[in-house]
């Protein structure tokens, strides 16, 4: 059943995706009480790493969580998840806090966490029998959206802003076949323009305003405790863009506990970019309303003026006592400088949640002696202009504090013998 969280209208799921009385968002509300007969962490774990399908998933791992009605033939997985957690020194030594750890979203199977969700929104289409989807991009959802639904045999239409989306995510989804309509505006202008068509034109809509894609980025919580033996960090760190990955942390970390899946929740920090920031200007004003600004960063795939889970969002913060900060380019590049040169690597937003860390440990918010999960929510090589025009010095503005740039040499022994010394 979904219920609108403005109204409390109930409506069963079907091809839209705001309250037909109000057109406030739409919750998935799980079966709390049937579920605690159904689900524990041992049956979660007894599905580890199972040839099964869909269970080798680490979101299907979860499916009582994440999609109850779905049948077997409609689902639609690579399969998604199971991604790793590192920590690192030169991490911990940047950041200031001992135990923190990255789990790298990045080694999904179109690069980024957008594939958490688009596998259950995707399975949903199939369900209801959809013949094209679409979406508003600044890159990755894009990028996966058209895996998915050429896997599905299904048509996808994706609006990104023109010239304003990183190469590698652009070229994935060419590659996987996606119609692309390049607007002539900002990410926000897309947003509002998928939304208009796909009404009229029966397109079934795969942006984080569908509930389902929501359910599936909770997968990204419960597989990070069941990771750690269900002993939750004290902070989850995330960047924050559109903010449907906090709406869908709150969510995830509201059930486990309803389920008695764990004991203490985990406070979430959602960290905007300094030039996309109207969460953490709502949140630091403790304003009611979100009022949208005009988004300018660098790490494009958080270039969101006018973030559309900003009420899931908020109740997330609120459910977890978490906060909300911003970092600055710099700051972003030079995280993403210090995750890349560990051995981890990661797209520039990414990176904000490293650097929200640092500049929250900094200022008291983080104590350095608590755990901390960072979340890296995108491949380092869906952006490589970033990376070397950091490393180059090319980037107006950013001072490039940890620059590895090529050296140039003669052809001779000699030359290579002095640049390797050096
Ligand atoms: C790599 C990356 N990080 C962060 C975000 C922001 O996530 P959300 O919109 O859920 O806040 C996105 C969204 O496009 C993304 O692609
Ligand atoms: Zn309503």
């Amino acid at each position: 059943m979904l219920r609108c969280i403005d109204c409390g209208g109930e409506f069963q799921p079907g091809a839209f995706y705001r309250c037909e009385k109000c057109s406030g968002l739409l919750d998935v509300v799980p079966d709390i009480e049937g579920l605690k007969e159904k689900v524990s962490r041992e049956l979660f774990d007894s599905r580890l790493g199972s040839r099964e399908f869909p269970y080798g998933s680490g979101i299907w791992r979860f499916r009582e969580l994440i999609h109850p009605l779905v049948e077997d033939k409609n689902i639609v997985s690579r399969p998604e998840g199971n991604t790793n957690l590192y920590s690192h020194g030169k991490v911990s030594e940047y950041s200031g806090i001992k135990d923190i750890v990255l789990k790298h979203e990045g080694e999904n199977p179109s690069g980024s966490f957008k594939d958490r969700g688009m596998s259950p929104g995707i399975s949903e289409a199939k369900r209801l029998d959809m013949g094209t989807v679409a979406c508003a991009s600044t890159g990755n959802t894009s990028a996966s959206m058209a895996a998915y639904a050429s896997l599905a045999g299904i048509k996808s239409v994706v609006f990104i802003p023109e010239g304003m989306i990183a190469f590698g995510k652009l070229s994935q989804a060419l590659a996987y076949g996606a119609k692309v309509l390049q607007i002539k505006g900002n990410f926000d202008r897309a947003m509002g323009l998928v939304q208009e068509s796909s009404k009229e034109l029966g397109m079934y809509l795969l942006n984080s305003i569908n509930p389902w894609r929501i359910e599936g980025q909770k997968s990204i919580v419960f597989e990070l405790i069941q990771q750690l033996g269900w002993n939750p960090p004290d902070w989850i760190v995330v960047p924050a863009g559109n903010l449907g990955n906090s709406s869908a942390f709150g969510k995830a970390l509201r059930e486990l506990k309803e389920l008695g899946l764990i004991d203490k929740v985990p406070r979430i920090a959602s960290v905007q970019a300094e030039g996309a920031n109207p969460f953490y200007r709502m949140w630091k004003g403790e304003e009611d309303v979100l009022e949208s600004v005009k988004p300018e960063t660098i790490a494009s795939a958080i270039k969101i003026g006018n973030p559309i889970s900003w009420k899931k969002a908020m109740r997330a913060i609120k459910f977890s006592n978490g906060v909300v900060e911003e970092v600055s380019d710099q700051e972003i590049m030079d995280a993403k400088a210090i995750i890349d040169a560990s051995g981890i690597g990661c797209e520039p937003a990414s990176a904000a949640s490293v650097a929200g860390a640092k500049k929250l440990l900094d200022a008291g918010v983080i104590d350095g002696k608590e755990k901390v999960a960072c979340i890296i929510t995108g491949n380092i090589l869906k952006d490589p202009d970033a990376t070397i025009n950091y490393h180059l010095g090319k980037l107006e503005g950013i001072q490039p504090k940890f620059s590895n740039k090529p050296v140039v040499i003669d052809a001779d022994l000699e030359s290579v013998r002095k640049a390797v010394s050096g």
